[in-house]
């Protein structure tokens, strides 16, 4: 039976397959909770959204989004805390990224209400499928796409925003591997590198691709114009750990403006770790780990938290990194992040929800 809830309609699941999720053995994206939200904007007009059970949408085949990309989403986690509270985090920062996404694509700006609201609402009725334990979470992902009928090509004039939320563990079972990229670019001055869109995720698979046949587990971006600097890594920010301060990127048209990335580097100034924003070039790297004064390499994102990486690859040479330890950099960091998240220590920066 359909409910109004926050001018959200609720129609719930007759039976919820919550019994079929072993919390114990997550594989990331494969199981869905029970309800996903969907939101339509006609004409420019937002629909009163609907929490439906979660199942498969029909699409007409000449829907805009599936010809010329008009597509994007976001990441963020939600958390149980001792009391079994569900904690989000930083959400607000989600939703303004997604509407610059959108912004870049053309596409409707989604009203805070239906983002913000939405996520409350969807956890308030699936929060049975938050799971507890250190490295678990509830994957959160808020998409819109573009539901127009139609080949010609121009902005879409109706979108579909749908949440659907899934189960999370730890994302890489060992440290990865990655490859320092000269040939392939993820973005370009100009382009849509900061915007959280579908066709920045199928533009790495090729490359990818080709590096996983040669043993690498995920790329390290370098910039479009030299192939000099370091951009991003995979579908993450990186860090670096040299002579103690992390430099990383700066966050440019190119690179994505990550939410973990900025959680971080504050975390790491309250502890008293000097950072620096600023071009990280592919030789000082390479040169610091042979000489010993770059220490750590990890990439930082939503799916990811901290992913401190074995080995760069660079010019067919692997340049490996010492294994982490509790003392190491993006160890501490990690543990601190994923203490305020789960409510284990004070959020002094009002980041939880
Ligand atoms: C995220 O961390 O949310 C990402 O963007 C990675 C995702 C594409 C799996």
């Amino acid at each position: 039976m359909a409910t109004e809830t926050l001018n959200i309609k609720v129609t719930k699941t007759k039976e919820s397959k919550i019994s079929q999720f072993d919390p114990n053995n997550i594989s990331f994206g494969t199981v869905f909770t029970d309800h996903m939200l969907v939101a339509d904007c006609i004409n420019g007009e937002w629909q009163t959204p609907e929490i439906v059970p979660y199942g498969e949408i029909a699409y007409n085949p000449a829907l805009a989004s599936l010809h010329y990309g008009q597509s994007i989403f976001e990441g963020m986690k939600a958390f149980k805390n001792e009391a079994d509270e569900v904690l989000m985090f930083r959400p607000l920062e989600n939703f303004k990224r997604f509407n610059i996404s959108a912004e870049r694509m053309c596409m409707a700006q989604v009203p805070e209400e239906i983002f913000i609201n939405g996520l409350e609402e969807l956890l308030k009725i699936d929060a049975a499928w938050v799971p507890k334990g250190e490295e678990n979470s509830l994957y959160l992902r808020p998409f819109m796409f573009a539901s127009d009928v139609y080949l010609g090509v121009r902005p879409s004039q109706n979108y579909r925003f749908m949440i659907i939320m899934s189960p999370a563990g730890q994302y890489y079972a060992t440290p990865p591997k990655v490859k320092v990229e000269t040939e392939f670019i993820r973005s370009a001055e100009g382009g849509v590198g900061y915007a959280k869109c579908a066709g920045n995720y199928a533009a790495s698979l090729y490359p990818a691709k080709l590096a996983a046949e040669q043993g690498y587990t995920q790329l390290l971006w370098t910039d479009a114009k030299e192939h000099k600097y370091f951009e991003e890594s995979g579908t993450m920010n990186v860090m670096f750990v040299k002579e103690g301060k992390i430099v990383t990127p700066k966050v440019s048209t190119t690179i994505l403006k990550g939410i973990t990335r900025d959680t971080l580097l504050q975390l790491a100034q309250s502890m008293g770790i000097e950072i620096e924003e600023r071009q990280v070039s592919v030789a000082e790297i390479i040169e610091g780990i042979t000489a010993g004064t770059v220490s750590e390499v990890f990439g930082v994102g939503t799916a990811v938290v901290v992913s401190p990486f074995a080995a760069i690859g660079f010019e067919g040479t692997d340049y490996k990194l010492a294994e982490i330890n509790e003392n190491s950099v993006s160890n501490k960091l990690k543990k601190a992040l994923n203490d305020i998240r789960t409510g284990k220590i004070a959020d002094t920066f009002g980041w939880v929800w």
